[in-house]
C-alpha cells in the first residue's frame, strides 16, 4: 500500500490517515534546504555517483543483519529513496517509511518500482515535514533499521544528538542505525572541509551545469555542518547505540553502523 501522508488540510482529501496539526506558521523549508524542493538536480548528483551512492548501496547491503523476518525501515531525510532503495534491494521489506521536507522527492519515491525483493508487497509510506518533528510521531520500539543518509549534517550538534535519541526510541531491541554523512578529519575545521568539498563540486560534478555547481556550493556553505567521526561515534554512544563501527569511508563521506542498546547511563547504573 503506497501512502503519502500530508499535513492538514491536505490530509483530509488525500489520505485517510490523520496527522496532528502542524503548529508551525507554514511548511516552508529552512533556509538553504530549498535546493531539495526540486529534485532533478540532486538526481543528477546521484547518477554521477558524486556522493558515492553506488559504493554505499553495497555497504548498506552488507551491513543489514538477518532479522529473521521481513524488515521495517525508517528513512530519515529519505529524498526520493535513492540511497535506501539501492541498499535494500536484496531485502524483504515489511514496511518502508520515508520522512522528508521535499514533497517532490517523496512523490518520486512513491513513483519508483516497489523496493526490496517482493514486488507484490508494497508498503511504502511518505511523511512530509520536518523530521525532527515527524520522527516523534513514529511508534516506539517498532523499526528494525533506521537509515540517516546525508541528512543529519544539516542539524546543529544538539539537533543531531536529539535526533539520534529519537531514532533509538523508534528502533526495536535488535534495531540497527545506519548513519551516512560528510565528516571532518581529526583537527579539520568546517571551512577547511567545505573548501575541499567545493573544489570537488566545481571540478568533478560534471552532470551539473556550471550554475548548478555554484548553487550546490552555496548550499553547502549555508547548510552543511559536518562533525568529526570521533564526535559522531560519541553521539551514537550517548544515544545508547552499541557496536558502533565505521563500515566505509573515503576522503569526504563515511558510513557508520550501530545497534540499539541500553542508554549508557543505565548501563553504568547497572554496574554500580
Ligand atoms: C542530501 S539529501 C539526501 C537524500 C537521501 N537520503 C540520499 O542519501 O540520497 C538530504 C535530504 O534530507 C532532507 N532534509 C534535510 N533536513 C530535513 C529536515 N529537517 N526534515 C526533513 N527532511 C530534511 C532534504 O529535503 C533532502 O531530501
Amino acid at each position: 500500500m503506497k501512502r503519502l501522508i500530508l499535513s492538514p488540510p491536505e490530509t483530509l482529501t488525500l489520505s485517510p490517515m490523520k496527522t496532528p496539526p502542524d503548529s508551525r506558521p507554514n511548511s516552508a523549508p529552512p533556509e538553504g534546504l530549498e535546493i531539495f524542493q526540486q529534485w532533478d538536480m540532486y538526481d543528477r548528483i546521484v547518477h554521477g555517483n558524486w556522493m558515492r551512492h553506488r559504493e554505499l548501496w553495497t555497504a548498506i547491503d552488507q551491513t543489514i543483519a538477518d532479522h529473521g523476518h521481513a524488515i521495517k525501515v525508517l528513512d530519515v531525510g529519505s529524498g526520493d529513496g535513492a540511497m535506501a532503495f539501492g541498499g535494500l534491494s536484496d531485502q524483504q521489506l515489511e514496511s518502508y517509511v520515508a520522512l522528508d521536507l521535499s514533497k517532490d522527492a517523496l512523490q518520486r519515491m512513491l513513483d519508483k518500482p516497489t523496493p526490496g525483493q517482493n514486488p507484490t508487497h508494497d508498503a511504502r509510506e511518505a511523511i512530509p515535514g520536518d523530521f525532527t518533528r515527524t520522527i516523534k510521531e513514529q511508534p516506539q520500539g517498532h523499526f528494525d533499521v533506521a537509515i540517516c543518509s546525508f541528512s543529519l549534517h544539516h542539524l546543529s550538534p544538539e539537533g543531531k544528538q536529539n535526533l539520534l535519541s529519537n531514532v533509538s526510541h523508534i528502533l526495536n531491541s535488535r534495531g540497527q542505525l545506519i548513519w551516512i554523512d560528510i565528516y571532518l578529519k581529526p583537527d579539520e575545521c568546517r571551512d577547511e572541509f567545505l573548501n575541499r568539498l567545493e573544489h570537488d563540486i566545481l571540478n568533478d560534478w560534471v552532470t551539473l551545469t556550471p550554475s548548478e555547481r555554484r548553487e550546490a556550493v552555496e548550499h553547502i556553505w549555508s547548510s552543511d555542518f559536518p562533525e568529526t567521526e570521533m564526535l559522531m561515534e560519541r553521539m551514537m554512544q550517548i544515544a545508547g547505540f552499541l557496536h558502533r563501527r565505521r563500515i566505509w569511508s573515503d576522503d569526504l563521506f563515511c558510513m557508520w553502523a550501530s545497534q540499539k542498546g541500553q542508554h549508557e547511563f543505565s548501563q553504568n547504573a547497572l554496574k554500580t
